[in-house]
């Protein structure tokens, strides 16, 4: 498809893989609307991408919440006259699978989860009727095999991969021309080892157990030790170009990944945790 002159609307762009992705866009030619939940963030965003040259509103919203994600749709119409690429990107980490109050399991969701269905369903109507449009959704390696310590985020992402899958199929069935892609990265250098900055107010002190602590840490150094987001942005926007489902910024990992699913599955061994190629390719 076509960047320049489109629009692309971004949930969670005021930072990492969003903000990396919004920049790529908009040198593409792309105009663009950014959501996020994080007010001085997203300004801050919005101000540096202005001052590079690009077309670009910010709007608040809580991506859980379904008017929020089609006020992102109604400012795209209002400022730009269009809407045709949408990055159901905004996502937060959670805790472990054993332990986890069910608030955070649904906060989880709600963002990880509720976020992609609400991007759906504000903007592939109207991708249809214009018979054009591009749906990226944000999954993980962590959507394509289970880990330990990350209970609701692998739900969510596993749940993230299913939507995109039938989405693929339903729009491929439809015979128009919207396209329907899923990220699934391994490790990327951004702030996601700090979503309970975003956390309601009441659930942060389960953040404090022991548990949550551990696992915290080691997703700190692995994220550390992860891509630049400029990477992910650059694989993102080559997907788009050439229509195509999967993106796998950490290839190796998620066909090793899959391949040891499948031999299980087989009656094989599970597979042991390797996070070799998890962080860099
Ligand atoms: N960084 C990684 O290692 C990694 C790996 C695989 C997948 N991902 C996924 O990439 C996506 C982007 O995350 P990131 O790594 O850039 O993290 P990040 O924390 O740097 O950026 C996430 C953005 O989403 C926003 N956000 C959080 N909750 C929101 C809500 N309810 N509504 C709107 N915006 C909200 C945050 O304010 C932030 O600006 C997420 O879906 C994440 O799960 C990240």
């Amino acid at each position: 498809m076509e960047l320049e002159g489109r629009t692309a609307v971004i949930t969670g762009g005021a930072s990492g893989i969003g903000l990396a992705t919004a920049r790529r866009m908009a040198q593409a030619g792309a105009s663009l609307v950014l959501g996020d939940v994080e007010e001085e963030s997203l300004a801050r965003a919005v101000g540096a991408l202005r001052e590079g040259g690009a077309r670009v509103v910010g709007v608040t919203c809580d991506v859980a919440v379904e008017a929020d994600v089609v006020a992102l749709r109604d400012a795209a119409l209002a400022n730009f006259a269009g809407a045709h690429l949408i990055f159901n990107n905004a996502g937060v980490g959670g805790g472990p699978a054993i332990g986890t109050p069910k608030a955070v399991w649904d906060w989880v969701m709600g963002v990880n989860v509720d976020g992609v269905i609400n991007g759906i369903n504000a903007f592939v109507p109207l991708f249809l009727e214009q018979n054009e449009g591009h749906v990226v959704s944000t999954a993980s390696l962590a959507g394509l095999g289970g880990v330990p310590g990350m209970g609701p985020y692998c739900a969510s992402k596993f749940a993230v991969v299913g939507i995109a899958e039938s989405l693929f199929h339903e729009l491929r069935l439809s015979g128009k021309n919207v396209g329907a892609s899923v990220l699934c990265p391994g490790f990327v250098r951004t702030r996601i080892d700090e979503s309970e900055r975003n956390m309601p107010e009441d659930l942060r002190a389960y953040n404090d157990t022991p548990a949550v602590r551990a696992v915290s840490a080691m997703a700190s150094d692995a994220v550390r030790a992860g891509i630049d987001p400029a990477v992910v942005a650059e694989a993102v926007t080559a997907a788009v170009l050439e229509n195509r489902f999967w993106i796998l910024t950490h290839e190796h990992a998620a066909i090793r990944t899959s391949e040891q699913r499948v031999a299980w599955m087989s009656g094989g061994q599970p597979p042991r945790i390797n996070l070799e190629g998890a962080t860099r390719p």
